[in-house]
């Protein structure tokens, strides 16, 4: 039972499939090499998880947490720096690995702060995408699935810090 009445937009099924491709796609292109998977908190624990496990070449992560949102479905628009990685990223195959891409705007500031560090690529994966609310130009690398403008939850996405662990991606009403 939940608190809200949620409804299912990406069932489970459709998010494995489509993580097993995307995880297929980047084993291919770093053949040979090592992947550094940046996992941005919360919201993208349970997606670098999942993708980590079905890449085929040596990976290690490092986890960073960012944001420009409140505890409501409102951007604030004030993005925060609020626990960086705790290693080097310098000579690195950087991907960032990002819950959902809604105005843009943490990925706007974080990319080029990245970029700086002097990896050896810096790639985007992005779960989500919700194109219709973009303010903020940003490059996705690595996209799951574009959605209509609409509040989600699960798979790591929260409202109010509940609804992470659903296994689907859900649209809430609120
Ligand atoms: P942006 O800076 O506006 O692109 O915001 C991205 C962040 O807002 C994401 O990493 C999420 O934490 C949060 N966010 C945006 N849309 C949703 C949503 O539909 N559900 C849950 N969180 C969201
Ligand atoms: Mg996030």
């Amino acid at each position: 039972m939940t608190e809200h009445k949620i409804s299912v937009m990406i069932p489970e099924e459709d998010i494995d499939k489509k993580i097993r491709e995307l995880a297929n796609q980047i084993s291919e292109e770093f053949a040979g090499e090592t992947v550094h998977l940046i996992c941005i908190l919360k919201g993208s624990v349970f997606i670098t998880t999942e993708l980590a496990k079905r890449i085929t070449v040596p990976v290690t992560m490092d986890f960073m947490q960012i944001s420009s949102y409140g505890d409501g479905t409102k951007s604030s628009g004030i993005v925060k720096l609020a626990k960086d990685l705790d290693e080097t990223i310098e000579g690195k195959n950087v991907i960032v690995v990002e819950d959902i891409i809604d105005s843009g705007r943490t990925l706007h500031y974080l990319m080029p702060v990245l970029a700086q560090r002097q990896p050896k690529c810096l790639k985007l994966f992005a779960f989500l995408d919700k194109p219709e609310r973009r303010v903020k130009e940003v490059q996705v690398d690595y996209n799951g699935f574009q959605i209509p403008d609409e509040f989600v939850v699960g798979y790591g996405l929260d409202y109010a810090q509940k609804y992470r662990n659903l296994p689907y991606i859900g649209i809430v009403e609120v």
